[in-house]
C-alpha cells in the first residue's frame, strides 16, 4: 500500500473549519440545493482541491456528484465530456447543478449556455467561481445572498434617482461623477440566481458607466486586473493614484517599482485608459485584501474604478477594450446631488425595498461574455 510522504502532502491543503462553513454556505444560500438535485463539479487543474472539498460536502449531505475535469480558456473536448455528463444526469435528476470551480480565468460559457439552450430555465443552474480556492469560500461567501441584495439595493436607489455624485474616501480620494441613468446600465452582483442566468461568485458589488467623472482615485485596497499578475495586490502601503480627466486616466503614481512597471504595460495598451466602470463592493466577508488577483478584492465594501473594459454595449461607451484594471480603495463615503448626508460605504443600512429584477445580476464577466472573458486569449 502506498504511505503518503511529506511532499505528497505538502501539496494537499488542509481543510479548515472557516473554509467548510463557506462551503455550506455555497450549498445552502447560493446553490440552495434541494432532494433531487444531481451535482456536477466542473473544475481547472488549479482547483482540484476546491472540487474535492465541495465534493466532499455534497456526498455528505447524499447527493449524487460527478466530476469533470477542464482545462481553462481552451478545451476542445469540453463541450462532449460535459454533454455526456448533462445527458446523463438529466434522466434522473430533478434539477441538475453544475458548480464551474476556476482561478484565473471563467472559460466555456458558450458551450455551458448552447448545452442548456434547450432546457426549462427551472431544471438547472450554473454557479461559476472565479479565483477559487480557500479564500473565496472562507471570506467570499460568509455573506448571504440576500443580505447582499438588500445592500446592493441600496446603492442603487440612491444612484437611480441621482445625476451627481461626489466620492470621497479618508486617503484622499476625491471624485466628481455624473451619471446617465437613462443611458448606462447597472450590473448588481449579489448571488441570488435567476432562472437561466449564471450565478458568479464572489458577490458583492454594484456597477455602472459613469458619463463623466474627474478627480483623483488613491486606491488603497488592490489591483484586480484580468491579466495574469503574480504579483502581491495588495495596495495598503503603497497605494495607487490615479488623476483622471473627462472621464480618462491621465497620469498615475505608485511607490511600488514593480506595480508601475505592471500598470505601465496596462496603460499601454489601446484604450485602457478610459474609466470603463464605476463599481461599489459590498461584500462584508472581505475584510482585508488578499495577496493574490482576486475578485474578492473588488468586493470590499468601498469604491473602484475599472479602466479599459466596460460593463456597456461598445456603442454606449464609446470604445471597446479587453483588459480591464480595477483599481479599488476601502471604504469611502458619496454625496448624492445635493444632499447633504453621504452614504458611508462601509456601513451602507439594509434596503427594505426588494432589489430589482430588472438590474444584470451579473459581473463585468458576465455570462453574456464571449468565451475569451478574460482577455487572455489575446496574442
Ligand atoms: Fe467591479
Amino acid at each position: 500500500m502506498e504511505t503518503y510522504t511529506s511532499e505528497m502532502t505538502e501539496k494537499v491543503e488542509e481543510l479548515d473549519n472557516l473554509t467548510w462553513q463557506g462551503i455550506q454556505s455555497l450549498l445552502d444560500h447560493y446553490a440552495i440545493v434541494e432532494d433531487g438535485d444531481h451535482i456536477i463539479i466542473a473544475y481547472t487543474p488549479d482547483c482540484r482541491n476546491a472540487a474535492a472539498w465541495v465534493a466532499l460536502a455534497c456526498e455528505e449531505r447524499g447527493f449524487q456528484t460527478r466530476m469533470l475535469f477542464m482545462m481553462p480558456l481552451r478545451d476542445k473536448g469540453f463541450h462532449d465530456r460535459l454533454q455526456t455528463e448533462i445527458n446523463l444526469s438529466k434522466k434522473i435528476a430533478k434539477r441538475i447543478m453544475l458548480f464551474m470551480f476556476e482561478n484565473e480565468t471563467m472559460s466555456h460559457n458558450v458551450v455551458v449556455k448552447k448545452i442548456f439552450a434547450s432546457f426549462d430555465s427551472n431544471a438547472y443552474k450554473v454557479i461559476r467561481g472565479i479565483n477559487t480556492g480557500k479564500n473565496l469560500f472562507k471570506y467570499g461567501l460568509s455573506e448571504h445572498p440576500d443580505d447582499l441584495s438588500a445592500l446592493n439595493a441600496t446603492i442603487l436607489e440612491r444612484c437611480k434617482t441621482a445625476t451627481q455624485l461626489r466620492i470621497k474616501t479618508e486617503n484622499g480620494t476625491d471624485l466628481k461623477v455624473q451619471l446617465n441613468n437613462s443611458k448606462f446600465k447597472y450590473m448588481s452582483n449579489r448571488g441570488v440566481g435567476r432562472p437561466g442566468k449564471f450565478i458568479v461568485i464572489p458577490s458583492g458589488e454594484v456597477a455602472t458607466f459613469p458619463e463623466t467623472i474627474n478627480g483623483t482615485l488613491v486606491a488603497d485596497f488592490a489591483i484586480n486586473v484580468n491579466m495574469i499578475l503574480r504579483e502581491d495586490v495588495r495596495l495598503e502601503y503603497n497605494p495607487v493614484t490615479v488623476e483622471i480627466k473627462n472621464g480618462k486616466m491621465v497620469s498615475y503614481s505608485c511607490q511600488d517599482e514593480k506595480i508601475c512597471a505592471f500598470l505601465d504595460k496596462c496603460f499601454s495598451i489601446e484604450n485602457t485608459d478610459f474609466v470603463g466602470e464605476l463599481g461599489f463592493g459590498t461584500n462584508r466577508g472581505v475584510l482585508f485584501a488578499v495577496r493574490e488577483n482576486s475578485h474578492l478584492n473588488e468586493r470590499v465594501p468601498g469604491v473602484h474604478l475599472g479602466f479599459g473594459q466596460h460593463n456597456q454595449t461598445p456603442e454606449a461607451a464609446g470604445y471597446d477594450c479587453d483588459i480591464h484594471i480595477d483599481l479599488c480603495a476601502i471604504g469611502g463615503k458619496i454625496w448624492f446631488d445635493d444632499q447633504t448626508e453621504p452614504l458611508d460605504l462601509s456601513q451602507v443600512p439594509y434596503s427594505t425595498i426588494p432589489h430589482s429584477e430588472l438590474v444584470n445580476c451579473q459581473d463585468v464577466f458576465s455570462d453574456d461574455a464571449e468565451d475569451d472573458c478574460c482577455g487572455l486569449l489575446r496574442d
